[in-house]
């Protein structure tokens, strides 16, 4: 099955100059612990913003156009969405984690959403695509605490494809 992660803020908003446009440690450690021991599918920028290079414990799959397109050989490259099954278990939950271009391109294939809703608004260049909610039916809803570390209101949210 095909899942989204992603955050997003009151506008739709999800990145700025090639990074998150937030600090928000408790959804970055929502994010760990979603993805974690599945296969994360990404787009090439989305793969560059990684500060620390691919995320461990979790297959990093990356889609370029570009098939020369050079990736530590941990990670696996593919240019047509087609391959990913080469690659993933019939039975495994590929999350797919972004960016834009990239949730476009599974928009019809997806089964669950994990969104968290960021309720600010941030200085952004890179928003998500619109999906239709009446597909899905939010089966979690958290809400999540601010303190000193997680400054702005946000909800964990979990949707599951009718
Ligand atoms: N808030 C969140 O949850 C979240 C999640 C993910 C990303 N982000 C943010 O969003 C920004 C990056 O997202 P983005 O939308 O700009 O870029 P992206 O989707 O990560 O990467 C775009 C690249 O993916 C490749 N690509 C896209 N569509 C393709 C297709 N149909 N077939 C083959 N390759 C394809 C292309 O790579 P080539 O140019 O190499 O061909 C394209 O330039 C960053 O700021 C990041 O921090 C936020």
């Amino acid at each position: 099955m095909i899942s989204f992660v992603w955050a997003e803020d009151k506008n739709h908003t999800i990145g700025v100059d090639g990074h998150l446009p937030w600090t928000l440690p408790a959804d970055m450690k929502r994010f760990k612990e979603t993805t974690m021991n599945h296969p994360i599918v990404m787009g090439r920028k989305t793969f560059e913003s990684f500060p620390n290079g691919p995320l461990p414990k979790r297959l990093n799959i990356v889609i370029s156009r570009n098939k020369d397109y050079q990736v530590p050989e941990s990670v696996v490259l593919i240019t047509d969405k087609a391959d990913l099954k080469k690659y993933v278990q019939e039975d495994a939950e590929v999350m797919v984690i972004g960016g834009s271009g990239i949730f476009n391109l599974f928009k019809d294939d997806v089964d669950r959403l994990y969104l968290t809703r960021i309720n600010h608004e941030f200085k952004g260049d890179t928003k998500m695509i619109d999906l239709d909610y009446k597909k899905f039916k939010l089966v979690e809803k958290k809400e999540g605490h601010t303190d000193k570390d997680n400054l702005y209101p946000y909800t964990f949210e979990t949707w599951d494809k009718l």
